[in-house]
Order: C-alpha cells, then structure tokens, then sequence
C-alpha cells in the first residue's frame, strides 16, 4: 500500500517537472503593485527566481541574478521574482527587500496558489518563461556557483543565462529542467485531498454569496450560474478570472483599509474555489442549490420613494462600444430637499453596467456644469450596490432649481434592448443635525505623455477643520491602471487610505469606510492615478496621444471622489465656504511641490499674466508663495470689485 502511494506520488511529479505552459495571475508585490504576468506577452524573455525570506541560498544568488538582469536589460527580458512562503507577509517581504536591496518586484502569493500550480518545491528556482508560448522554456538554478553551506567564488555553468540566450534566439533550451538547491517551501494544502470539498455545502453557497448577483438570469454577468452544469462547464474560466483578479469585480488592495461594502474573496475562499476546481470540479452529493433559485427583488428595497426620476430610455444596440451617456434633467422641486438615501432600479438589468447619480446647482458656472462633474454626489450604482443610505443623521441638500444629472454605461449583450432606469430619492422629514458633504481631488490641467506605461498624476485636497472621510471613489478612464489615496497628517505622517492596484474603468467603484478616518486640521487628501499610455495596455485608444483632461473615455480625468462630514459643523450653522473650497482645491493640483503654497514657477501662464505686478502684494506674508487663504482673499477682493462695479453700473443707467 505504501509503496504503491509513494509510486503514485513518483509519478505526479514527474507529470509536474515536465515543460509546462505557465497560466496567466495577478498578484501584488512588496509594494502592494499588481502584476499581471501575461501584460509582458511582448517582451522577449520573462525571467522569475523564486525568492523566500531568511534563505542563505536566495540572499547569496542576488548579485547573481541582479547581473543577469543587467547582462539582458535592453533586450527586452523582463526580471520578476516570486514569492509563495506561508510565513512571509508583505511587510517582512518588504523588510527583507530593503535589507539585502533587492531593487525589482516580489510577487506575493498570498494565497500560494501560483506556487502550486507551478509545482515549486524550492526556493532559489529560476524560471525563464517564453512569452510566444508562455511555456516555461527553463526551470532550475541560476547557475553552479552555489551548493548547500558552499559557494564557489564563480560559477563555472551559467544556466539560465544559456537559456534565456536560448529563447532569445528562439533555440530549444539544452537541458530544461534541473534539479535547484534552496530552501523548501511548505504548500500547506499541497496533500489535502480537495475532491472532497462539497459542492452543495461549500460552493454553491459561496458563487450565491459572491457571485450570483449579477451571474443570474437577466444579470449583467455574461452568464448565469443556474446550476452545477453551468457552473462545471465554465470552472475553467473562473479558475482564470479569479487568479487574474478579475472577478468578483472589487479591485481594493485587501491590505489596505475596512470597507463596509466589501465585496471581494477571502484568500481562503479564493483558494476553496480554484482548489476544487482543479480536483475536476466534483459534484459529490447533496440537492444542486443553484437549480430553481429566483432572485426576488422587491421593487423599491428601501421603501417608496419620495421622489421617482425616469431617466430616458435608451436603445442599446446588439453589439460594439456604447458611449457613456450624460443625460441632465431639470430639477423641478420648487423647495429645497434633504437626501437621506437614493437607489436605482436598472431598467434592464443585463445591459445597465453602471449609474451614476448627482445634482448640479442653479448657481454652478456653465463650464463646470458641462465638466461631468456633480456639486452633489448621490449614488454610484452597480448591481449589488442598489442603495446608498447617508451616515446617521446627515443629508446631502439639493436647492431648488439646478439638474439632477447622470452618467450611464450600457454594455451590450448580442441583442438589441431598450433601457429605462429609474432612481428614487429618500428626503429627511426635518432637516438632519449635519451636512453629508462631497468633493472630489482633481486636475484639470493633466497631460499624459504618449507611450509611457506608468505616468502619475497627483492632487491633493487640504483640510483647515477637522472632518470624518467616509467614502473615495476613485475614477479614471481607459488608460488609468491604479489610483491611490493617501492621508498626509498636520505633521507630515502618511497614510494610505486605499490602494486600488488594477483599477478597472468597468468598475465605478464607491469605497466605503467600516470606520470612518478622522481628518485633522492640516492634513492633505493625497490622491494618485497611474495611466498607461502604452501599446501593451490592451484599452489603449491610441498610445501615439498627449492625452488630456476630458470627460470622454479616450480622454482622461485625474478625479478622486471623496465624501465627509465635518466634525464641528452642523446643519443649522454651516461652516462650508464653497469659493474658499474651490480655491483649495485649485492649490491642489497646482502645488506640485505640495508645500502647501504657490511658487512663481508653479502658477499657470493666466494667473502669472494676472500677477505680474501684483505677486507680491498677495503674498502677505511674503514667503514667496501663494497659498489658499492669501489666494483667497485675491479672489475674494476681485469678487468685491466686480459687484460693486455692476452696483455703480446699475445706479449709473
Ligand atoms: C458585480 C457583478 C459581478 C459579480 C459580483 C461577479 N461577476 Fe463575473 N462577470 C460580470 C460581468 C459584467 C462579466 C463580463 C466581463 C466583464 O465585464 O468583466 C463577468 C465575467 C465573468 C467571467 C468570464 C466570462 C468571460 O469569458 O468574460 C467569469 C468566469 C466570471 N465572471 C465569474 C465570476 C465569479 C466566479 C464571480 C464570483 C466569485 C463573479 N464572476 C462575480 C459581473 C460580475
């Protein structure tokens, strides 16, 4: 019995060691980047050595594969290290990084998962990959040089040297499998046996939780989890989605931050899923949950409406690109309103990706108006996220007069529909105890250089009085990878607040704080986007492009959505100043330097035209910069004169 075990055991390894096709991941480094392997499909080799923390024969191999990657950098080979230890985290991979100056990206296999699928056994491996055919052309040691508590001063063999040179030269690779001294890796799950995790017990409950919302009949998921039939036939598939990230669509760094409306898998989960899926996704016994399962949702989940707006009906053709629609209609209310809580019912849940909801006030200039910017943010729907309900107590109010406007994303689904969606509004009976107030870090003056896979672009929005975040929305467009918000203190300590690392223009996503983050008097709201104007980005309208602010989706916008309350405020004594509001969020894409001033060289060619005599006189307290009050007050003195020009010009006819 036992031999025939080990026999067995004997076997499977040798089907592992030979030449494999490595399948696509996602997985996010020291750093909390993300990674997505088959993004270098153009590159000419992908090199990855699998790195462990406290393993003398990894530390020892560096300068090895650090030469290595300086022998090949400027022939397109791209060098990644991987780490799938059960007892390294991000932070002691990090710790390790700094220490022995490992300057590339370790990919953290939290859920080990990649490690597995590869078959890793030791650390030190190196694995040279041809991105033609994703076939791991050589697995082994980087070269000779090292044996157990040995090192030879050089290496007498170059192995993965040779074979990268091999795939350079599209040559078969020698020897392509060799047996790596370093340490091994403890696959925690490697010898469970997972046919026996049940499918009625433990999956389906699971796909009903995490997914089934929109994989149901008349969901906007592309197909419906309707049964075990369906969900075998495309287990494969979800094996895919699932270690590259895709799905389900949350895209937070699970390292960062709390969020009420969390709807990602735990590492555990997504382990259980892909586990059983590679046992050969085994029915085992139980009633099919998934058979006759009816999502009822009842019309209005929060109760009726105090006010029902129809937006206009829209026909969605069967196939192709629809363009976002910004439809803006009146609003007719002849009193101002206190929101507590909105929701939207998708005319068509299939079509209807994602809607969002705002107003515009009467008072707004028209060129702000035409930004796609709300003054008031009341929803950001997407199936799952029906509802938004204002913390306790606080309301967003909505004055006569103004548009409620809308951004709608249809995504077509082969047959041609037609879509009528309705939001319905929640009021306060009586006015709340505070103001649920919004604002978003933006930069109007972007411009993002043609063919750069990672720019940045950055703002910051400072707050004078003290204030509780409740929720960011990051958004960008086609060309936006990753989007940061980081909270910087009174006394220069940052915090990131929340990482997206493969941010995804699909998903309009609402981040909402378990806790809300205390803002103390002189901090910034610190927000990043990274686009990727590149050919390799496959959403890349045209990689040849300057691109600019726009509201349009081969445009691009660097908009941080942000929603707070300000601790010392409240409803009946307002202590918001919108023109002050604007300014500071003007200084905050302006101060590139971020010393919370304007410098000379930092002011746009209209403000400078507008200064040339008058710098110094602004600077009031002549530390040569501008910053947000003594700007400001400029404003506010040019605001004074002009309407007492139009006073005296009134009296005058
Ligand atoms: C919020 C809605 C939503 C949730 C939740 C969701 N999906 Fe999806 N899924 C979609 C949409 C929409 C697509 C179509 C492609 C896209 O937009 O990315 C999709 C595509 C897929 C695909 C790929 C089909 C293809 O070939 O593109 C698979 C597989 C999949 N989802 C599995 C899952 C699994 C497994 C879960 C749960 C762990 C899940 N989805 C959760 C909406 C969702």
């Amino acid at each position: 019995m036992l031999r025939i075990t080990t026999l067995f055991a004997g076997l499977l390894l040798a089907t592992f060691a030979q030449a494999e096709r490595i399948d696509n991941f996602v997985l996010l480094d020291q750093h909390g980047d993300a990674h997505n392997l088959y993004y270098h499909k153009d590159k000419s080799a992908i090199v990855v050595m699998i790195q462990g923390n406290g393993c003398p024969i990894v530390r020892n191999a560096l300068s090895d594969y650090k030469a290595l990657r300086d022998q090949y950098a400027g022939q397109g080979v791209h060098f990644l290290m991987l780490n799938s230890n059960l007892q390294d985290q991000r932070s002691t991979i990090l710790a390790e990084a700094e220490k022995y100056g490992i300057d590339m990206p370790i990919l953290h296999d939290e859920s080990q998962l990649v490690g597995e699928s590869l078959s890793l056994i030791r650390t030190a491996e190196v694995l040279v990959i041809d991105p033609k055919t994703w076939d791991i052309a050589y697995r082994g040691p980087i070269n000779d040089r090292q044996v157990y508590e040995r090192q030879k001063a050089q290496a007498s063999n170059h192995f993965a040297a040779d074979a990268i040179a091999n795939v350079l030269a599209g040559e078969a690779v020698d020897v392509a499998n060799r047996d790596t001294m370093g340490c091994l890796i403890n696959f925690a799950q490697r010898n469970v046996d997972h046919a026996q995790i049940s499918y009625a017990d433990t999956i389906a409950p699971l796909l009903q939780e995490k997914c089934v919302v929109c994989h149901t009949e008349g969901g906007i998921g592309p197909w419906a989890m309707s049964s075990y039939e369906m969900v075998r036939g495309f287990a494969p598939m979800m094996r895919e989605v699932i270690r590259t990230k895709r799905m389900p669509p949350w895209h937070a760094d699970p390292h960062i931050g709390a969020w009420k409306n969390d709807k990602s898998l735990s590492i555990e989960q997504a382990q259980t899923l892909v586990h059983w899926i590679e046992a050969g996704a085994p029915r085992g016994l139980g009633e099919d949950p998934l058979k006759n399962l009816t999502i009822t949702q009842s019309e209005w989940p929060l109760g009726e409406p105090d006010l029902i707006i129809d937006l206009p009906t829209y026909d969605i053709p069967a196939s192709g690109v629809v363009e976002y629609k910004f439809p803006r209609l009146a609003n007719t209310l002849d009193q101002g309103v206190w929101v507590k809580a909105a929701t939207v019912i998708p005319g068509n849940r299939e079509v209807v990706h994602h809607i969002l909801a705002g107003s515009i006030d009467a008072t707004t200039a028209q060129a702000k108006r035409d930004s796609g910017v709300f003054d008031n943010y009341l929803i950001g729907y997407a199936p799952g996220n029906e509802s938004n309900v204002f913390p306790q107590d606080t309301g967003v109010y909505i004055a006569p007069g103004g548009e409620f406007t809308f951004q709608l994303h249809y995504t077509p689904i082969g047959r041609e529909v037609t879509d009528s969606s309705r939001i319905g509004l929640y009021f306060h009976d009586k006015q709340p105890g505070n103001f649920y107030r919004q604002s978003v870090v933006m930069d109007p003056t972007i411009e993002i250089p043609p063919n750069e896979a990672r720019h940045a672009e950055v703002a910051y929005y400072a707050f004078d009085k003290p204030a509780l975040l409740h929720d960011l929305v990051p958004h960008s467009h086609y060309r936006g990878v990753a989007s940061k918000f980081v909270l910087q203190g009174p006394d220069g300590s940052r915090e990131t607040v929340l990482s997206v690392p493969n941010y995804d223009f699909n998903w309009q996503r609402t981040y909402t704080f378990v806790e809300p983050k205390r803002i103390e008097p002189g901090s910034k709201l610190i927000h990043t986007t990274w686009y990727d104007n590149s050919a390799a980005n496959p959403g890349n309208p045209d990689p040849e492009r300057t691109v600019p602010w726009g509201l349009q989706s081969w445009d691009e916008m660097l908009y941080g959505a942000f929603s707070y309350t300000f601790v010392d405020e409240t409803s009946e004594a307002p202590i918001l100043d919108k023109a002050l509001a604007d300014t500071t969020q003007m200084v905050g894409f302006m101060d590139k330097d971020m010393d919370g001033k304007l410098s000379w060289q930092e002011l746009p060619g209209s403000l400078k035209r507008r200064l040339v005599q008058g710098f110094k006189m602004v600077d009031t307290n002549a530390d040569g910069g501008l910053d947000i009050n003594e700007l400001y007050s400029m404003s506010k003195r040019s605001r004074e004169a002009r309407s007492s020009d139009s006073d005296s010009g009134a009296g005058g006819g």
